[in-house]
């Protein structure tokens, strides 16, 4: 395997690349968004991840208009919590997205359901939505978040496009997913991870620091470098541009076998956002 970069991508079953490495805006005060997107992608970012229920696309969307760099060298996603009252309605909603973030003739990479809890008939409006959007060009690719392989099988009933391309979960050392990973994974679909830092709650773990201590890097450095090489597709947040560069300055360093199976090896805690739920409802 090639050795991993800043510039590292994953291939999604759309054909498009997806870079290994996003960043997370979710918490991001709207009057720091746009500033915190452009520091990022200063620094080599070029994957940004947010949602409707953020409330900061607009200001993303105003980071892709500022920035020096072309539309087709950045990569941006949101996501739908929810439908709207019917197909119609939820069309627009998904649509207002790639307009706020890339106005009116503008595109999206990715969109994708944000969680399972509107219900099966709730994911299929959105997916088909989605979908529709997907054909019309306006999203590139489409996925979802925090769902088991019970919503994603269910999934097959209406699909045209299956499997998802991404599921985007919380994945860290004590949260890992086993069982709904694999299946991501054996059905090339896309694993991101979502609070790839535990938020910093970890900082202090002995296990952690000492490899931290090992490699000369931070602990959050060693966390974004672990979800590489688990074949994960991390998404730091920070708005402090020194975090910011921190955060993707982790390509001078390699977890050995024995610093992966140590992460790997810690104890499995609750989630601090969602569990994935592996029955469709
Ligand atoms: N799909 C979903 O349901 C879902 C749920 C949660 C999150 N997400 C996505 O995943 C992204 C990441 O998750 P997250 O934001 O919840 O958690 P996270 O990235 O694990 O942690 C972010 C927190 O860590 C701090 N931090 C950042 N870099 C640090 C460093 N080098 N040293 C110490 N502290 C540091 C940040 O503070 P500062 O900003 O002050 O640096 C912030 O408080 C989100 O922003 C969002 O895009 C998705």
């Amino acid at each position: 395997m090639a050795p991993l970069t800043i510039t590292s991508t994953a291939k999604l079953a759309s054909g498009k690349a997806i870079p290994r490495l996003g960043f997370g805006v979710w918490d991001s005060p709207s009057h720091l968004t746009t500033k915190s997107c452009l520091e990022a992608m200063k620094v080599g970012y070029r994957h940004i991840d947010t949602a409707q229920v953020y409330g900061n696309e607009k200001e993303v969307g105003g980071a892709v208009q500022q920035s020096k760099l072309s539309r087709e060298d950045l990569y941006v996603t949101s996501k739908i919590l929810s439908p709207g009252s019917d197909d119609a309605a939820t069309y627009q909603k998904c649509l207002e997205s790639v307009h706020k973030i890339d106005g009116k003739d503008g595109y999206l990479d990715l969109m994708l359901i944000h969680n399972s809890t509107s219900g099966a008939g709730g994911i299929k409006l959105m997916w088909q939505a989605m979908e529709k959007l997907h054909q019309e060009g306006k999203i590139k690719s489409i996925g979802v978040s925090n769902f088991g392989i019970g919503h994603i099988q269910g999934m097959k009933e209406y699909a045209q496009i299956w499997p998802p391309m991404v599921n985007q979960l919380e994945l860290h050392p004590w949260l890992q997913q086993r069982e709904i990973v694999d299946y991501c994974h054996k059905n090339n679909i896309v694993v991101e991870a979502y609070c790839p830092l535990v938020r910093n709650q970890k900082a202090k773990n002995p296990d952690l620091a000492a490899l931290a201590d090992k490699h000369g890097k931070s602990t959050a450095q060693v966390l974004v470098r672990y979800c590489l090489q688990k074949n994960w597709v991390p998404l730091p947040k920070s708005d402090n541009p020194g975090r910011i560069a921190q955060n993707a300055d982790i390509y001078d360093f390699e977890l050995d076998k024995q610093d992966m199976e140590t992460l790997s090896g810690q104890g499995q805690e609750p989630a601090l956002v969602m569990a994935v739920d592996n029955q469709a409802k």
